[in-house]
């Protein structure tokens, strides 16, 4: 099938091919030339594009057989995404609505420090998950391929593993919905509705797509550790 077919039939597959760094300009091409162009697991790609056209077969099993870079590659293009683009949006968005006449100053206030507060947890989240646990991974995977040598893993790693991350890690999804409600309920009769229905449907598309980064993260990236560490304590019994 040719890339700009698979995309006609569902644009929000536009996502994988951003967070797999696939450039536009597909022209004629097929699927499995382009990903083979950019070193993309053409399985992989089909994996992630089908689980966007049926959202009820979420294919763990699957995405679990993959490399754990692929997902990790995935995972860290997609947090870009959201630090440079999406959180920056929706902040100016919110910090227009400051200006606005018609809206007292308490409601503006807990809006715009509602979504200060988020921001701040939501960066320190992602920064926690790009510092310690992607690197983590990456190094254990490494180490299991025999790239990089297991005393120094050990060494590094000693008082870290992957139950440490799931024990903290947090649903970032939930307080959007508390800000969608904050919204919705203090917002002013609006002058300009199209801003503010545009406003609240990009916080919500925000919301459904972190709900899918969480479950690539908790069901995916959380079990391929957790195999990978027994892989690598198996491995170290036997030597
Ligand atoms: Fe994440
Ligand atoms: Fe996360």
């Amino acid at each position: 099938m040719k890339m700009a077919d698979l995309v006609h039939l569902n644009f929000e597959v536009l996502a994988v091919i951003q967070r797999l760094q696939i450039p536009f300009g597909f022209k004629d091409k097929s699927v499995q030339t382009i990903c083979e162009d950019n070193n993309i697991h053409v399985e992989f790609f089909l994996q992630l594009v089908q689980w966007f056209n049926e959202r009820e077969n979420f294919p763990q099993e699957q995405l679990m057989q993959g490399k754990a870079e692929w997902l990790v590659n995935y995972l860290h293009h997609t947090h870009q995404c959201y630090l440079h683009y999406q959180i920056p949006r929706i902040e100016k968005e919110i910090e227009d609505l400051e200006q606005l006449p018609g809206l007292s100053d308490q409601s503006a206030h807990l809006m715009v420090n509602f979504f200060r507060e988020y921001m701040r947890e939501f960066t320190a989240h992602i920064e926690d998950e790009e510092n310690t646990t992607f690197p983590y991974i990456l190094a254990l995977s490494k180490t299991l391929s025999g790239q990089m040598d297991q005393k120094a893993f050990n060494l590094r790693y000693q008082k870290y593993s992957i139950d440490k991350y799931l024990d903290h890690h947090s649903d970032l999804e939930e307080k959007i919905f508390d800000l969608q409600s904050i919204l919705l309920k203090h917002l002013p009769p609006p002058s300009n509705n199209c801003h503010f229905t545009n406003l609240l449907l990009e916080i919500n598309r925000l919301g459904n797509d972190l709900k899918d980064h969480t479950l690539l993260e908790e069901n995916v990236l959380i079990p391929k550790a957790r195999q990978m560490e027994k892989e690598l304590k198996t491995k170290s019994f036997n030597q």
